[in-house]
């Protein structure tokens, strides 16, 4: 696309930038975190257990019994939640990333069920883009090799991960977000999970790692149905192959809730057995009170999570409705996501500025995630921006969002002028 020299936007795009940074303002939407108002539904956490409420299924909530696999009333909440069996499900400590990367440990130093350990085979893992960069992080960090697919709108390009998959024994599995994925929003579709459940791979032991961190949290009342890896998995013979993750992190507290999963009953008693060896059990007091407040909240769960949309709804509209205003809908700066629940809007910029224009947000007072941190380390296309919406009130999503709009303008043009010169 070429830039008319005598085009008023390139200097409207720099008036509007240069307005914004003299305001002086002070907005992060960088990370995925959610708001006070979100954190204080949950406060009735703090004191869902009285003094003396020591006590939950028989056992003594300060003391070491109890097992590895959590307190049965949160299994059976958790269960609930994966719509799974209790027998399917560990509930563990805060963190679901941290059950991510001790499963993943037991599985390149032991092996899994019936299999080598994969530390002697040079694993690859597949992992969607632009995707999360934790997950990048984690992998990278355990020594595994990334391959990347494309997310596609309704889930990951699933002709590459059956190529890839069929064609190298090296390709352990895929670690994806199934559900309003971090950070495009999309949900994979029931015809594509089907297939990924019985995907034919040159690995015996290619394993599914769905991170379905945001698998209830809908913005509208009809949401995106999450899978159910674990029974779609049993269903197509492979009854190993899918480990499914969830956590409260961002249903009551992000530093302070429950992370687990659920898997097969012979994974479950595979994991319990390595845990076992590093814990006598994780935190039965958070899981007594995350049962205890869940079970009160009105609505319970789906309660708490309609009340967390209340809140969240509004910001997602309110990207949308301003980038639709600044930068029309046509693509020709920049498009983006819509998703209907989750964390995320993933905004890819038509021309390689998404660096540019974390940049000139910064300058302008609004704190974005670093553009490439949606792409494992070298593979980033310099397009992609993920937006987070949830922290910041709706008012502050207006502003940062028209600040931004204002950068991708002016970063375009920019852009443009720069080639349109070279073409000379
Ligand atoms: C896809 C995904 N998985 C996991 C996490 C972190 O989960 P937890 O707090 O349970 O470790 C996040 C947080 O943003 C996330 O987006």
């Amino acid at each position: 696309m070429t830039t008319d020299s005598t085009d008023p936007r390139p200097h409207d795009a720099r008036a509007a930038f240069d307005a914004f940074k003299a305001r002086g303002l002070k907005l992060n939407m960088q990370r995925g975190q959610p708001s006070d108002a979100d954190f204080d539904l949950s406060n009735g956490l703090i004191t869902a257990l009285g003094e003396q409420d020591y006590q939950m299924d028989g056992l003594d909530l300060r003391n070491y019994p109890g097992g590895v696999a959590g307190l049965p009333s949160a299994r059976a909440l958790v269960a609930d939640y994966l719509d799974l069996k209790a027998d399917n499900v560990i509930v563990w400590n805060n963190s679901s990333l941290e059950l991510q990367g001790l499963i993943l440990t037991f599985a390149l130093l032991h092996g899994l069920p019936g299999h080598a350990a994969w530390a002697g085979q040079k694993p690859k893992m597949i992992v969607t883009v632009p995707g999360y960069d934790r997950h990048f992080l984690l992998l990278e960090t355990l020594g595994f090799e990334l391959v990347t697919v494309p997310m596609q709108g309704d889930g990951p390009d699933i002709d590459a991960v059956e190529r890839l998959a069929a064609g190298d024994s090296r390709v352990k599995g895929i670690v994806f977000v199934p559900t309003y994925s971090n950070p495009t929003g999309e949900s994979i579709s029931p015809a594509k999970a089907a297939r990924l459940a019985g995907l034919q791979a040159a690995a015996p032991d290619f394993t599914i790692f769905a991170d379905d961190a945001y698998r209830a949290h809908h913005l509208h009342e009809s949401g995106d149905e999450p899978v159910n890896f674990v029974v779609l998995c049993r269903d197509a013979g492979y009854p190993n192959r899918a480990f499914v993750y969830g956590s409260t992190s961002k249903i009551t507290f992000a530093s302070a809730g429950l992370g687990f999963m659920g898997s097969s009953e012979e994974n479950i008693q595979w994991v319990s057995r390595y845990l076992n060896a590093q814990s006598i059990g994780p935190n039965k007091l958070e899981q007594a009170r995350h049962v205890r407040f869940l079970s009160e909240y009105p609505g319970g769960l789906t309660g708490l999570m309609q009340a967390h949309a209340r809140l969240i709804a509004p910001k997602f509209e309110a990207v949308d409705e301003v980038l639709s205003r600044e930068l029309g809908s046509a693509g020709e700066y920049a498009t983006w996501t819509h998703p209907r629940g989750g964390y995320f809007i993933s905004l890819d910029t038509a021309e390689p500025v998404a660096h540019r224009v974390v940049e000139l947000a910064e300058q302008a007072g609004v704190l974005l995630t670093p553009a490439g941190a949606t792409y494992p380390a070298g593979q980033d296309t310099g397009r992609n921006i993920r937006l987070s919406p949830t922290r910041p009130t709706a008012q502050e999503v207006r502003l940062a969002m028209e600040v931004v709009a204002a950068c991708v303008r002016l970063a375009t043009e920019e852009y443009r002028q720069s080639r349109s010169g070279q073409d000379a």
